[in-house]
């Protein structure tokens, strides 16, 4: 296997030290099932489902050739006053998937879209219930809502926002929910539920009718899987319904079975008024989002627009898109025929466990983990985030991609891994471990 470019420097890469990765490029050639290739021939084990987005695995013939065959069909129908049947099929599957009375989604191109358009659907609704002095949005700590400006707005991660300086107003920030008693705790943390109450104080501080919204990623996921202590959740809904505000839930990762059920709501019995999806909606083959909403939402921002009126000033070129939403079908028919859900849910202690037999390495500082996903962070080397950069990429040289966020190693395989495969992330993480120690 080989590659066959002139120069690396055209392409400007995201989310990538450019110029290190140029100096030694980690250049894949080919995926399918549980595994890569690198252009040196070498096999890679997948441990992170890409970016958490390959649930069936890589290269599914099911979902390559519904997309041919979409694009010799129909190419692309433009979604604006115009439609196709693929987007009604799929959102009413996707529907199917969400607690009862969710019956509606937007699609977007990304999980990025899909927040900033749960933030403009957030400020209509509560224009259209003559509430628009509820502008304000609440975000926590530690939080990845995408690089969008609404998403950056929202974001806990101070790489992702101080090169950039501007950013949207009226935004409070509320603690994340890690902390030092929680170390190596499996599943949900025991302690730490009474930080539910910092959105209770911004309420009092500020005016609980002036908040719109608080958005929550029900397990923290880019910033190392921070699992949501025993009754949080429950506690952050109670205190939306009091004052009035949108509970959001951004499972663009935790969406589609990550938790061993459809959807985080179902695994942590809260549920929203908005659910942000995107990564596994194709199985990662084609980009695209999602944004469900309530039938109460729904219908307020509809009603309160005249009738044959536009009633949501929001869109993409590329909402909706034909080979996307093929995609999507083929994606949601395989995790249902082959009950990947089901699946993820039965792996779930053998791949907590077997991640946990790191907790005796010297360089693993803490381990936390629910549902076929998992945080192994290891301790800082020179500079922040400097040996996690060191460890993704000799992981690489050894068979293994696992996504990393600074010190953070987010584990997260497809449902369609055997034991076989968790040993051998698992193996492979260690022997990493071993040689940067
Ligand atoms: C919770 C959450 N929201 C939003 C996003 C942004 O998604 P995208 O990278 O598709 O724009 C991500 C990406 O990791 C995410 O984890």
């Amino acid at each position: 296997m080989s590659f066959d470019v002139n120069s690396l420097e055209a392409h400007w890469m995201p989310f990538t030290a450019n110029r290190d990765f140029k100096s030694n490029p980690r250049m894949v050639v080919k995926s399918e099932g549980m595994y890569m290739w690198d252009y040196k021939g070498g096999q890679i084990i997948d441990g992170s489902s890409a970016l958490f987005c390959t649930p069936a695995g890589h290269a599914r013939r099911e979902i390559a050739e519904a997309v041919y065959n979409q694009m010799l069909n129909n190419d692309y129908t433009p979604h604006f006053q115009l439609g196709h049947p693929g987007s009604f099929e799929l959102a009413e599957r996707v529907c199917r998937l969400l607690p009862d009375d969710f019956n509606h989604v937007f699609f977007t191109n990304s999980g990025s879209e899909s927040v900033d358009t749960a933030i403009k659907v957030i400020l209509a609704y509560h224009r259209a219930r003559g509430e628009a002095q509820r502008t304000r949005l609440v975000s926590r700590e530690r939080a990845y809502h995408g690089v969008n400006m609404g998403g950056v707005s929202l974001a806990g991660m101070i790489k992702n926002r101080e090169t950039f300086g501007l950013t949207l107003p009226n935004i409070s920030m509320i603690r994340h929910t890690w902390t030092e008693q929680q170390r190596f705790a499996k599943g949900q943390p025991l302690t730490g539920g009474e930080m539910a109450m910092d959105l209770e104080r911004i309420a009092e501080n500020l005016g609980g009718n002036t908040l719109a919204a608080v958005f929550i990623e029900p397990v923290a996921g880019s910033t190392g899987t921070l699992v949501p202590p025993v009754g949080y959740l429950e506690k952050v809904r109670e205190i939306c319904d009091n004052h009035g505000l949108l509970l959001v839930f951004d499972e663009v990762i935790t969406g589609f079975g990550r938790m061993g059920t459809p959807f985080a709501t179902y695994k942590f019995n809260v549920k929203p008024d908005i659910i942000t999806m995107a990564k596994a909606l194709t199985n990662g083959s084609i980009p695209m989002g999602g944004v469900a909403v309530t039938d109460e939402i729904y219908n307020t921002i509809n009603d309160a627009s005249p009738i044959n009126a536009i009633e949501f000033f929001h869109g993409y070129t590329y909402s909706a898109h034909p080979a996307a939403c093929a995609a999507g079908i083929a994606s949601q028919k395989i995790y249902q025929e082959e009950s990947l859900f089901e699946q993820a849910a039965s792996m779930e202690s053998y791949f907590l466990d077997a991640i946990w037999s790191l907790e005796d390495h010297p360089m693993v500082a803490d381990i936390r983990g629910i549902g076929m996903m998992a945080g192994v962070e290891v301790h800082p080397g020179a500079t922040p985030g400097a040996r996690g950069m060191e460890m993704q990429k000799a992981m690489f040289w050894n068979g293994l991609h696992i996504k990393w966020t600074g010190d953070n190693a987010i584990i997260a395989p497809a449902f369609i891994a055997e034991r076989k495969h968790i040993d051998e992330i698992v193996n492979k993480f260690r022997k990493t471990l071993d040689q940067l120690k």
